[in-house]
């Protein structure tokens, strides 16, 4: 089967095009054959090695591989179609079209992919194709994560810092399926697109710093390594909410004495991904309050092209790789 693979960390044109055995299903396990997958800022920042916030780097590195990456594969967030099942693996059938996410546990940069039954993997949304399906998981399900630990009451201020992403993308509609009043933070050429995902305000980073004038939130999601901790957490209502994706050691640390002394909270954190909360994606792209978000498709062959458009920031929206023929 085809595969894209790296031999070792570095810019885009690491990613090679290859053959490798297709893989076997174990007895527990499911053979699904990859429709698409999404080229995620970690995907490039793992395949570079190059992380915005620095106490990743020793971890990390031990993990994946210190002179050169150990798993030579990428992708964990998918949308494909149940090729095989192993002889005690069940709840899905032959042909069944689903999507999932599995973190660093698989490679679905490859046409086939087999996951344990503890993956999170179900059934796509009939409203959505593989490509629109495979731009979900990473954003949503670590978007869902974070709204549902903010416990937003409809009508709550809800500002979110570096809303063009994956992530931010995906935390603007639940903000707003939640009922909060949303302020999108990022660059103008996404204002558009997060108007119409559904931001309430839209402001330029460039141009103005949300935590400074008059205005209060009552949650701040903060998408952005190196924000300024203490100005986001001044810029919270009375009881208000801080939560940070991609904190450092320092944040960490305060966001901790936040929680206890005042009468704030700050969480940081990493998303579990759970299956429940796939389960409640699906249903929220059936009900519409989810909207695809694909800016382009990219064939296996262009891999490289793919995370190249995703590290220029440009994007508006999901980068996705299709495997084989443009997934439908
Ligand atoms: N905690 C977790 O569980 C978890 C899980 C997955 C990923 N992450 C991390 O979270 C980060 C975000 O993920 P993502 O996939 O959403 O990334 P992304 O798609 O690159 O989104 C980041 C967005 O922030 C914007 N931005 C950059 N600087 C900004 C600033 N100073 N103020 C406001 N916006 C700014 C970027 O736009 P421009 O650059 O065009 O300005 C871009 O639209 C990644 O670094 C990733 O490693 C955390």
């Amino acid at each position: 089967m085809k595969a894209i693979t790296y031999a070792n960390y570095g810019p885009p044109e690491v990613l090679q095009l290859g053959e490798i055995a297709k893989p076997v299903p174990k007895d527990d396990e499911i053979l699904i054959r990859v429709r698409a997958v999404e080229a995620t800022k970690t995907d490039c920042e793992i395949r570079a090695f190059k992380f915005s916030v620095i106490w990743y780097w020793l971890p990390l590195r031990l993990w994946l591989g210190i002179t050169k990456p150990r798993r030579q594969f990428l992708g964990g967030y998918f949308a494909g179609q149940i090729e095989e099942l192993g002889k005690n693996a069940t709840g899905f059938s032959i042909g069944d079209a689903v999507f999932g996410a599995a973190q660093m546990r698989v490679s679905a940069y490859a046409q086939f992919v087999t996951v344990g039954t503890g993956v999170n993997i179900v059934l796509k949304p009939g409203n959505f194709d593989f490509t629109d399906a495979a731009a979900v998981p990473l954003g949503g399900l670590n978007a869902l994560h974070f709204m549902r630990r903010a416990q937003i009451k409809p009508g709550d201020r809800v500002v979110i810092n570096g809303a063009g992403g994956s992530i931010g993308l995906h935390g603007v509609q639940i903000a707003k399926a939640m009922g909060a009043q949303v302020t999108a933070v990022d660059t103008t050429i996404k204002e558009a697109l997060l108007r119409r995902m559904g931001a309430d305000e839209f402001i330029d980073y460039t141009k103005e710093d949300f935590t400074l004038g008059d205005r209060k939130w009552d949650v701040v999601f903060d998408m952005v390594p190196g924000s300024d901790y203490a100005a986001c957490i001044q810029a919270l209502n009375p009881g208000g909410r801080y939560l940070s994706g991609n904190p450092r050691l320092s944040v960490m640390l305060r966001s901790i004495l936040t929680s206890w002394f005042t009468n704030k909270t700050a969480t940081c954190a990493f998303a579990q991904e759970s299956k429940e909360e796939l389960l409640a994606l699906k249903q929220m792209i059936e009900e519409g309050k989810i909207k695809s978000i694909v800016d382009q498709v990219y064939p296996m062959e262009q891999a490289a092209e793919a995370h190249r458009r995703v590290e220029t920031e440009q994007r508006l929206g999901a980068v996705v790789i299709a495997m084989g023929a443009v997934a439908d």
